[in-house]
């Protein structure tokens, strides 16, 4: 690119972050009646489907508060559907049914992560209290929600038993109700005083439950192998999902692997394998295992 042409492209690169920017401070003025705003994106690895950001600002009485505030647009969309088609045709070609819907707009992104926050809210299970979805121009969308004074898995120095079994608790009790996350992974689970269920994936309608449920359960249990030995998180696990629901669930293993997000070697594979197939200590309830 020629100087000038670069010089440019930053130029219109700027003027589209400005007219965002815009859309932010409008919104929180005109809904949240904040003024004094100012918006710090959250900087965190891994692949981005939104540009997440801090909102803080001063509410009516003058005191400092702050939002969590996620923008989606077209290359936000584009992002989440090429994730969603690798693993429908990753599924497909292991003879297994497609399961992840393609969202048709970013309006539909903001929409679904709302409603869902909404409910998993409802059950009384930590995440993100939601506050709204607004457009910010022509296919740009600010969902707004709770900030959660949390961190990242990967910052927490003792994860102690307690937490996984609380967080196998909310899994447990989400799909209890008929809801399914579709997209649990290290970067979405966030410890603070509690753990907090973040963010969310979509699953097409129509795909059966016991499917939805052994996906997020391959997933939670993914999610922990950089952090403990599979035999842990699986004894933790045991305590909510029965064995037949680890079985259907070690299905999904090699799809969770090929996940860019969640990583563990072919050595631990099989070592977790091994231990979500074994029926050996799974005859009887879950009465019969222990909570140590
Ligand atoms: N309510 C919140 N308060 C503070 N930080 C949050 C909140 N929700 C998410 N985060 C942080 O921002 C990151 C991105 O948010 P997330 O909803 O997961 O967006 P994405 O769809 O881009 O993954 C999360 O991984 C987490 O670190
Ligand atoms: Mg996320």
């Amino acid at each position: 690119m020629s100087d000038d042409a670069e010089g440019q492209h930053i130029r219109a690169h700027r003027e589209f972050f400005r007219s965002v920017l815009e859309g932010v401070y409008k919104v929180m003025a005109e809904r949240f009646r904040l003024s004094d705003v100012t918006i710090r994106p959250i900087g965190s690895g891994g692949s981005r489907l939104s540009i997440p950001v801090v909102i803080q600002g001063s509410n009516e009485k003058g005191q400092k508060v702050r939002y969590f505030g996620k923008i989606m647009g077209s290359s936000d969309l584009l992002t989440a559907r090429t994730i969603q088609f690798f693993k429908n045709v990753f599924l497909q070609v292991n003879s297994m049914d497609p399961m992840f819907e393609v969202t048709k707009s970013a309006e539909d992104m903001a929409r679904h992560q709302h409603e869902m926050l909404v409910a998993i809210n409802k059950l009384g299970i930590p995440t993100a209290k939601p506050y709204g979805f607004y457009p910010l121009n022509a296919d740009i969308w600010l969902l707004v929600a709770e900030y959660l004074d949390a961190h990242p898995i990967s910052s927490i120095e003792d994860l102690s038993s307690e937490n996984l079994d609380a967080v196998f608790g909310y899994l447990k009790r989400m799909h209890d109700n008929d809801i399914f996350h579709g997209d649990i992974k290290p970067d979405n689970l966030m410890f603070g005083d509690v753990v907090y269920i973040v963010d969310v994936g979509h699953f097409m309608k129509d795909v059966p439950t016991a499917q939805k449920k052994a996906y997020d359960l391959a997933c939670q249990i993914a999610s922990f192998l950089e952090y403990l030995p599979p035999g842990e998180i699986i004894s933790i696990a045991r305590r909510h999902y029965s064995g037949k629901e680890l079985r259907a669930a070690a299905d999904y293993i090699d799809l969770v692997q090929s996940r860019m997000d969640i990583n563990f070697d072919d050595e631990t594979k099989k070592s977790l394998l091994r231990l979500m197939r074994s029926k050996i200590g799974l005859r009887g309830s879950k009465k019969n295992l222990g909570r140590s």
